[in-house]
């Protein structure tokens, strides 16, 4: 991997989830509080240097945010899943626009404060959805070998069988800052760049790492059920989770290098002969992994300040200008 030596300086943005939401891993931290036109992020933007290159964590996690909003407030989960209020309805949207904006603004915010340079989050928690090939072997063995395991994503799905209730667009006519309309490609919907990184790095790291992986995004906050599950696997989905779509989106269309690492924490509740998904489980292998994606990242970190990047994100820029189309803006 060619590392430039007098390369652009860029930041780097890491959304932290449990156990990767430590501050500590910075140097020289100092803490920002901000507004946008999207209203404030859900935490204070923690600043520093991992190993001279610049950083800046946001350490709250979305999916235990909601979890913590969903055992809080149940009711809204019922709601959810009753089907008697209509998506539109005004309880149903304010009460999970919460959600909604909190989770935007931090794309937004992240894509402001980085003025378009490499961004590398790690997503938390996944479980794992191996499919089923005409190999029974090594479904076994893919199973076995990925509760614990890493995966570097490479294709992202909206699950849209719920209503969505995130917006999949800055460019929705209701922000002044964000005029027209964005029809973002998203054939590769994460950066080839930063994943080839953090594939080398895992394997230099020894973690047990899948190179590639199709992950799908369910709304939450509850669980899937067990047909879900099954229909998921159908769809090629290798992991789940409730937080790249449409983070990975927002990403783009903001002009960043966007990369997701998922940790999978449990087998959701596909898999015979195991518990099905639940937080407690997802919470406590999430501990146990930590360390790895702790690692993963204070590796990979430095070789991308190593590394030069000004034509991949001039490439992401013209992309994202082009289709905004600059005289509405
Ligand atoms: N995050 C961790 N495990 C999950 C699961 N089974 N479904 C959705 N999100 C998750």
């Amino acid at each position: 991997m060619a590392s430039g030596s007098a390369c652009t300086a860029v930041k780097i943005g890491i959304i932290g989830g449990t156990g990767l939401d430590d501050p500590e891993i910075l140097e020289g931290r100092t803490e920002k509080y901000v507004d946008t036109p999207f209203g404030k992020p859900s935490d204070a933007l923690i600043l520093g240097k991992i190993k001279n290159v610049d950083c800046v964590l946001l350490a709250s996690m979305y999916v235990l945010d909601r979890m913590c909003e969903f055992l809080l407030l149940p009711f809204c989960v019922q709601l959810n899943s009753l089907h008697e209020i209509p998506p539109g309805s005004s309880c149903h949207t304010s009460y999970l626009f919460a959600f909604v904006a909190r989770w935007e603004r931090r794309v937004r915010w992240l894509a402001r404060v980085l003025c378009e340079r490499a961004f590398v989050p790690s997503s938390a928690s996944t479980s794992v959805q191996w499919k089923e090939t005409k190999h029974s072997k090594e479904i076994t063995q893919r199973s076995k070998a990925s509760r614990f395991s890493t995966t570097v994503q490479q294709q992202a799905i909206r699950e849209e069988c719920q209503t969505s209730l995130r917006p999949q667009t800055f460019y929705d006519g209701s922000h002044c800052s964000a005029r027209g309309v964005c029809h973002i490609p998203m054939a590769e919907p994460f950066c080839p760049k930063t994943r080839e990184v953090l594939i080398e790095m895992a394997k230099k790291l020894g973690l047990r790492c899948h190179s590639k992986g199709t992950i799908v995004t369910i709304e939450g906050p509850r669980f899937s059920s067990r047909a879900e599950s099954f229909i998921f696997r159908t769809w090629g989905a290798d992991v789940i989770n409730m937080t790249t779509v449409p983070e990975v989106v927002l990403a783009k269309e903001a002009g960043l290098c966007y990369a997701s690492i998922a940790m999978a924490t449990d087998y959701d509740c596909w898999k015979e002969h195991e518990e099905a998904v639940s937080v407690d489980g997802v919470l406590k292998t999430m501990k146990e992994n930590a360390n790895k994606a702790k690692s993963l990242l204070l590796t990979t970190i430095p070789q991308i300040g190593s590394m030069e990047w000004s034509e991949t994100l001039r490439n992401l820029k013209v992309v994202a200008v082009k289709l905004y189309g600059e005289k509405k803006r």
